[in-house]
């Protein structure tokens, strides 16, 4: 079945480059899908996949039917949004669209989702239950797999599959990770009031900044010493405004910060253990505050028995060589997880560097660019785990 899927993959390479191409040339931010959706939609009704449009706003699933009797849904996941950049690789086929970018590879994602659809399509009678393709949108503001699951991506799916690109492993080879492969990531709101008064006269005012300064560094102290270092937290306070003029002390000051944890029980304590430190920091000054904690996506953490079936089929696919177990997760957060609350699922790195370039963009970067080999390879490895879920 292996050598079957990598000759139909073989046969549709020169398809599956034109569609990347295309996406990466008509990038759409997040929630705004249409064109991307559409063309999606087209590609999946063309390999006789049913399609369903406008599932999760501007989202869209293909559904593979089977004629077998076992009643489970495999999921696989991809994204479909791109980011408010302008490009600057200088390809022949970059972005179209100024000011956006498909510059975290979920172009390629989208590719290999649909690659992945038509290979399978050819092989639906050896799959005893459906394959379900979620295209989702709007990634990257972390709405879009909510979006999806509220609409009913993930009724009656027993186990979902994603890719995510990844410029430091060689384009053509893969990486996977068991347990938590990417951060939770939450955002902080913190208003500090204090009483406005002369600058030269800091002892009848309360002084919101003075304040807002102790609050930030012992926040930063207090992770170091309260905090187990082996569950990473990571608190970084990335806006803050207050104040009027130079010899004015401000009474009001706001911070803005997100907040990254990889340990669903650190994460759970974090809201309290803040308000805690920010209060007591704010009284002993005589300032009033608020804060507010928003969770924002949980962190993925890989299934164990999907992670393998993911290293096998990539293994023999590519050889054990080509296959990384990666030592440390990233901090970074991915909506992936939010599928996870409601089945299984492992999601894999695939590599798009080029390793004879030495240093890559990063992803988010104005001239990221990636190793095309890798749509065969995230293609290859995702039909071919698609194939073998329905074995064990
Ligand atoms: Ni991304």
């Amino acid at each position: 079945m292996l050598s079957h899927i990598q000759d139909l993959a073989a046969k549709l390479a020169p398809r599956l480059l034109e569609i990347r191409r295309h996406i990466h040339s008509h990038p759409e931010l997040s929630g705004q899908e249409y064109q991307t959706a559409a063309y999606v939609a087209g590609v999946l009704s063309s390999s006789g996949i049913h399609v369903k449009e406008g599932i999760g706003k501007t989202g869209v699933i293909g559904e593979l039917a089977s004629s077998g009797e076992d009643q489970r849904i495999l999921a696989i996941r991809t994204d479909m949004d791109a980011l408010p950049i302008q490009e600057r690789t200088g390809l022949d086929f970059a972005s179209k669209e100024t000011g956006i970018m498909h510059a975290c590879g979920h172009d390629v994602h989208t590719t290999v989702g649909l690659g992945t659809a038509m290979v399978l399509s050819r092989l639906s009678e050896a799959l005893p239950g459906k394959v379900r393709f979620l295209f989702q949108p709007a990634e990257e503001i972390a709405q879009g797999a909510n979006w999806m699951v509220q609409d009913g991506a993930m009724e009656d799916v027993s186990a979902i599959l994603g890719v995510h690109v990844f410029p430091s492993i060689p384009g053509g080879c893969v990486g996977l990770r068991y347990g938590a492969l990417t951060a939770a990531a939450d955002d902080l709101e913190i208003t500090i009031i204090g009483e406005s008064g002369h600058g030269a006269r800091p002892h009848e005012a309360i002084d919101a900044i003075w304040i807002a300064s102790q609050v930030i560094t012992t926040l930063q102290q207090a992770i170091s010493r309260t905090q187990n270092p082996l569950r990473p937290v990571v608190l970084s306070i990335g806006q803050i405004n207050g104040g009027r003029a130079p010899n004015i002390i401000a009474d009001k000051v706001s911070l803005r910060g997100t907040v990254r944890s990889l340990h669903p029980q650190s994460r759970a304590n974090l809201p309290e253990w803040i308000e805690n430190i920010v209060t007591s920091v704010c009284s002993a000054y005589g300032a009033k505050c608020q804060v507010d904690y928003r969770q924002g996506v949980p962190s993925v953490q890989n299934d164990y028995a999907l992670t393998q079936l993911l290293q096998s089929s990539a293994e023999e696919a590519w050889g054990s060589d080509c296959v990384q177990i990666l030592p440390e997760p990233s901090l970074g957060a991915e909506d992936f997880s939010v599928y996870l609350d409601h089945a299984p699922g492992s999601m894999f790195r695939l590599g798009v560097g080029f390793p004879e370039r030495g240093n890559n963009h990063p992803l988010h970067h104005p001239q990221f660019e990636v190793n095309e080999a890798a749509i065969i390879t995230g293609v290859v490895t995702m039909a071919y785990a698609g194939y073998k879920y329905w074995q064990v």
